[in-house]
């Protein structure tokens, strides 16, 4: 049994501090692709409206008393899709985009939680049925994994950098004006911004490429952009961040620490640490004792949580959570009771069922 201060502790509410939004609780729904967006493989650019469902979800994930609601992968580029059915925010469409999303943002929003969709650009990771020509930092090829192939990317020019930053704003912008809290930018799960931050992948000259300091700079970008065109610390900037991706050679803890400060010197109120990539997938939240150095924790408990609380430790204002593997929620109390992590992130148990925050927090 838990002592009554601990049980507290989950439902104990949380200032976002650069925003001042009240989050209700220490429970927040991490980013999962709902798939609840149209979808025609030979109609791309009439893919991505929500469907009716979409709104519906979100709202009985607001009636299960959640405190943050991340929408799942929001892609910004109808060209490069993660994959199908998710909804698509790309200035290319024939509908209102306002109008499409605002019904979802209300329906999260409408029992106290804060809405933060997330916002996405695959980069290498675009299976290949779906797009054969992927962009990249450099051109090294993701090899098969996760049950699908993946073509050779180009690497972005310049030019192309600054158009995805552009995407980006455009489409914090746009869930702004539709009534979203903020965004979390997807920096995780092998997706662009870790294509560029990793050392294997980025092999570029230029000032994108070599240091971490380059390799951090259209991540940096991004937010920067994001915060001039929302214009507002009212309008709250989230990260999905690996710890590591799981890859020798790849994003290392030591150097994320490094890029986990600027993002938040930059303005990043908001994380949600997790790992690994579609190679190394990690961040599914299952026993690391796949990969070598890296011993399982106990059952139930987050994952992540070792590192989570390392970062939680050079922060000085952000709001920490991480996600993956929580299940048990005297787990999830310790670690916020400690003050190890601000906040415990759930995928699949809401997937699931809804209520489950519910059934945490009554005890
Ligand atoms: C089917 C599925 C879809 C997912 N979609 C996303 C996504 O859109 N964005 C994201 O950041 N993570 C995504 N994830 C990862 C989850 O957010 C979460 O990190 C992972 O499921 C581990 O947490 P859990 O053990 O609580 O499920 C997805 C995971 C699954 C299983």
């Amino acid at each position: 049994m838990s002592s009554p201060r601990v049980s507290q502790m989950l439902a104990q509410p949380i200032t976002l501090k650069l925003s001042g939004k009240v989050i209700p609780n220490r429970l927040y729904r991490s980013a999962l692709s709902e798939y609840l967006g149209s979808f025609d493989q030979e109609d791309l650019e009439g893919s991505g409206e929500p469907l009716p469902q979409y709104a519906e979800f979100h709202k009985s994930l607001a009636d299960g008393d959640i405190g943050v609601i991340c929408f799942g992968n929001i892609p910004i580029h109808r060209d490069y899709l993660q994959g199908p059915k998710n909804v698509i925010l790309d200035a290319n469409q024939s509908w209102d985009a306002i109008q499409a999303l605002s019904p979802a943002i209300a329906a999260a929003k409408s029992n106290g939680a804060i809405c933060l969709p997330q916002i996405t650009f695959p980069g290498r990771q675009v299976p290949e049925h779906l797009n054969t020509s992927p962009l990249s930092s450099s051109d090294v090829q993701l090899e098969p994994c996760l049950g699908m192939t993946y073509g050779k990317p180009t690497p972005l020019t310049k030019e192309g950098i600054q158009d995805l930053i552009g995407r980006f704003a455009w489409a914090a912008r746009t869930l702004a004006s539709a009534g979203a809290d903020g965004v979390v930018v997807h920096a995780s799960h092998g997706y662009i911004f870790t294509q560029f931050l990793s050392p294997s992948v980025n092999r570029r000259t230029d000032e994108y490429g070599g240091s971490l300091e380059n390799r951090a700079r259209f991540l940096l970008e991004t937010i920067e952009a994001i915060k001039a065109e929302t214009s507002t610390d009212n309008f709250v900037i989230g990260v999905k961040f690996n710890c590591h991706d799981f890859i020798e050679g790849g994003q290392t803890f030591e150097e994320q620490c490094t890029v986990f400060k600027w993002l938040e010197d930059a303005g990043v109120d908001f994380f949600d640490i997790t790992g690994g990539t579609y190679a190394s997938p990690a961040w599914r939240g299952e026993a690391l004792s796949s990969y070598p150095g890296f011993p399982s924790g106990p059952k139930g408990e987050g994952v992540f949580l070792r590192w989570a609380k390392e970062f939680k430790k050079i922060s000085t204002r952000a709001v920490i959570g991480t996600t993956g593997g929580w299940r048990d929620r005297m787990f999830m109390e310790r670690a916020v009771a400690a003050g190890e992590i601000d906040m415990c992130g759930l995928g699949r148990p809401l997937q699931e069922n809804p209520d489950f925050t519910k059934t945490i927090l009554e005890n």
